[in-house]
C-alpha cells in the first residue's frame, strides 16, 4: 500500500519516482578495480627488468615528482600480488585490469629481442592466480612505460615504434593468449602523447607543443589498428578473446547553457580530446573539425605541411572498426567557453577553448583539476551513445582521491554518486555500458603527485617496509554495492 506520506513526498520532491536506487546492475555487468605496472609493482631493476621512460627520468631529475617520489618500491606489488589478489577476490569483482610492464617482458624493448623467462614466470604466477580465483584478468597492454632505448629513437614519435609496439603485443599473446581474453591496446592515448610528447606532465616530457602529441597518436591508432587486425586474422581462431583500447576524457559542459557559442566550444573540445581517437576507431578518419583548424592553423604559422598527420585510405580502413568494445576512463567535467588566449602552435589553440570550473563542484584535496559531479558521466554516456551509434563500452577508469585515512566519505560520496547516474544512463537513456573499473584499488604512485594523491579502495601505508595494505570505508561500500547490485 502506498502511503499518503509517501504521495505527498513525490509531489514535493518528484525526484523521489526517479531516483537510481530502484535500478539495479543487469545480471550480465561486471565489475572490477584496476592498477597498472609502473603505479604498483616496485622492483624497478629486478629479474632482469630495464629502464623505461618514467625510471629513466624520474631518476634523472627526482625534483619534477612532489617529495621527490618514483616508482622503484611503490606498492611492492611485484612481492605482494598474491595479497593484492586476496583483496580484489574479497572485494567480490569480477575482473582484475592490470597491466604488463614492456621492460620485463623484452629488457632491449626491440622488435625480435629476447624474452624474459622470469617475466613471463611473474605474470604467469598472477594469471593463474587470478583465474584460480574466479577472477577475469584484463590487461592493458600497454600503460605508459616504454621502453627508454626505444624512446632514444624518439619514442611514439617515430614510425618504427609501430613494428616494435606489433612484436611486443604478439609476444603476450603468444605468452599469455590462452588464458587472457581481455586484452586493451593502449591505456589513454591523449596522456601518452598530448602530456608526454607536447607537454611536461608526463614521460618523456618531451615539450613539442602542437607537434609532438599529433605524431604521437598517429603512430598510436596504426599500432593500435595493425595489432587488432593481427590478432583477428592469426590468434582470434584459438585463442577467441576481445581487444579493446581505453581513452579518457573529461566532460566539457558550456560555461553559459544559452550561449551557442559556449556549447560549440563545449563539443569541440570533446573532438578534440575524445574523438581524436573515437573517430577513427568508429568513423574513420580524424575529426573534421580537427583537420580543418589544425590544417589551416599550420598554414598560418608557415609549417609546409599540416601539423596532423594524414592516414591513407588503408589505414583508414584498418582502423575503423578495429575494436571489439571501447573503454573509457572518466572522472571530472569541466565549463567550456572559447579562447584563443594560448601559445602557438599549441592543441589548445588548434582546440580554441578554455575550461574552468564551477565554485560549487566539490573539488578533490589531493588532485586539484578532479571535481565530484556525477551528472556529467550520464550526459558523456549519452553523447558517446549518440555520437558513435552506442557502441559496447567498458567503463576502466573512475574514480576519486583523497588524502590518506581509512574514513573516505568523500570517496563514497563520489563512488555512490557516479554509480547512481551510471544506472541511469543504463536504464533510463539505454547506454550499453558492459562493465565498471575503479581507480584504483591501492593507493600508487600518481605520477607527478608521488604519493600524495590517493585513489585506493585500500590504504597502503609507504612508510612501512611492508606497504601494508589495509581496505578503507569505500572499499565496503564498493564490495556492497557489487554483492546487493544497487547503490544505496
Ligand atoms: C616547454 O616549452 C615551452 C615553450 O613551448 C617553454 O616555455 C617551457 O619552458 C618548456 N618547458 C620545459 C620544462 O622545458
Amino acid at each position: 500500500m502506498i502511503s499518503k506520506l509517501f504521495v505527498v513526498i513525490c509531489i514535493l520532491f518528484p525526484q523521489v519516482l526517479t531516483d537510481s536506487n530502484r535500478y539495479s546492475f543487469p545480471e550480465e555487468f561486471l565489475f572490477g578495480v584496476a592498477t597498472a605496472a609502473y603505479q604498483i609493482e616496485g622492483a624497478f631493476d629486478e629479474d632482469g627488468k630495464t629502464y623505461s621512460i618514467w625510471d629513466y627520468n624520474l631518476h634523472k631529475n627526482p625534483d619534477w615528482v612532489k617529495d621527490r617520489a618514483n616508482g622503484d618500491v611503490a606498492c611492492d606489488s611485484y612481492h605482494k600480488w598474491k595479497e593484492d589478489i586476496q583483496l580484489v577476490k574479497a572485494l567480490g569483482a569480477n575482473f582484475y585490469r592490470m597491466s604488463i610492464a614492456w621492460t620485463r617482458i623484452l629488457p632491449s624493448g626491440h622488435a625480435g629481442s629476447q624474452i624474459n623467462e622470469k617475466a613471463v614466470l611473474h605474470y604467469n604466477n598472477i594469471i593463474n592466480e587470478l583465474i584460480s580465483e574466479g577472477l577475469i584478468p584484463m590487461i592493458t597492454i600497454y600503460h605508459w612505460d616504454l621502453p627508454q632505448s626505444l624512446q632514444e629513437i624518439g619514442g611514439w614519435m617515430n614510425p618504427d615504434i609501430i613494428d616494435h609496439y606489433v612484436f611486443y603485443a604478439q609476444t603476450v599473446f603468444n605468452l599469455f593468449g590462452d588464458r587472457v581474453k581481455h586484452w586493451i591496446t593502449f591505456n589513454e592515448p591523449y596522456h601518452i602523447c598530448e602530456e608526454g610528447y607536447s607537454g611536461v606532465s608526463m614521460a618523456p616530457f618531451f615539450n613539442a607543443s602542437g607537434i609532438g602529441g599529433y605524431l604521437c597518436s598517429h603512430n598510436v591508432l596504426l599500432s593500435h589498428g595493425k595489432i587488432y587486425r593481427l590478432y583477428e586474422k592469426l590468434y582470434k581462431p584459438s585463442q577467441n578473446g576481445k581487444i579493446s583500447i581505453t581513452m579518457d576524457t573529461t566532460w566539457y559542459e558550456a560555461k553559459d547553457q544559452s550561449s551557442d557559442s559556449d556549447k560549440e566550444a563545449a563539443q569541440r573540445k570533446l573532438q578534440f580530446n575524445y574523438g581524436w581517437y573515437m573517430h577513427p576507431l568508429v568513423k574513420g578518419n580524424y575529426p573534421a573539425v580537427m583537420i580543418e583548424r589544425i590544417d589551416k592553423f599550420s598554414e598560418q604559422e608557415g609549417f609546409p605541411k599540416s601539423r596532423l598527420p594524414k592516414f591513407t585510405e588503408s589505414e583508414i580502413e584498418m582502423i575503423r572498426g578495429s575494436y571489439d568494445f571501447l573503454g573509457l576512463n572518466h572522472y571530472s567535467t569541466s565549463l567550456a567557453e572559447p579562447s584563443q588566449n594560448f601559445n602557438q602552435p599549441s592543441q589548445n589553440y588548434d582546440t580554441g577553448v578554455q575550461d574552468s570550473g564551477d565554485p560549487e563542484w566539490e573539488v578533490s584535496k589531493t588532485s586539484p583539476w578532479l571535481k565530484d559531479v556525477p551528472w556529467g558521466l550520464r550526459k558523456l554516456l549519452v553523447w558517446i551513445k549518440e555520437e558513435y551509434r552506442n557502441p559496447p563500452l567498458f567503463i576502466f577508469e573512475n574514480g576519486w582521491s583523497s588524502t590518506s585515512g581509512l574514513m573516505d566519505e568523500d570517496r563514497v560520496r563520489y563512488i555512490n554518486g557516479y554509480l547512481s547516474e551510471l544506472l541511469k544512463a543504463i536504464h533510463e537513456d539505454g547506454c550499453n555500458v558492459l562493465g565498471y573499473t575503479h581507480w584504483s584499488l591501492l593507493d600508487n604512485f600518481e605520477w607527478l603527485s608521488g604519493y600524495s594523491a590517493r585513489f585506493g579502495l585500500v590504504e597502503v601505508d609507504f612508510n612501512s617496509r611492508e606497504r601494508t595494505r589495509t581496505p578503507r570505508l569505500s572499499y565496503r561500500v564498493y564490495q556492497n554495492i557489487i554483492k546487493s547490485r544497487i547503490v544505496n
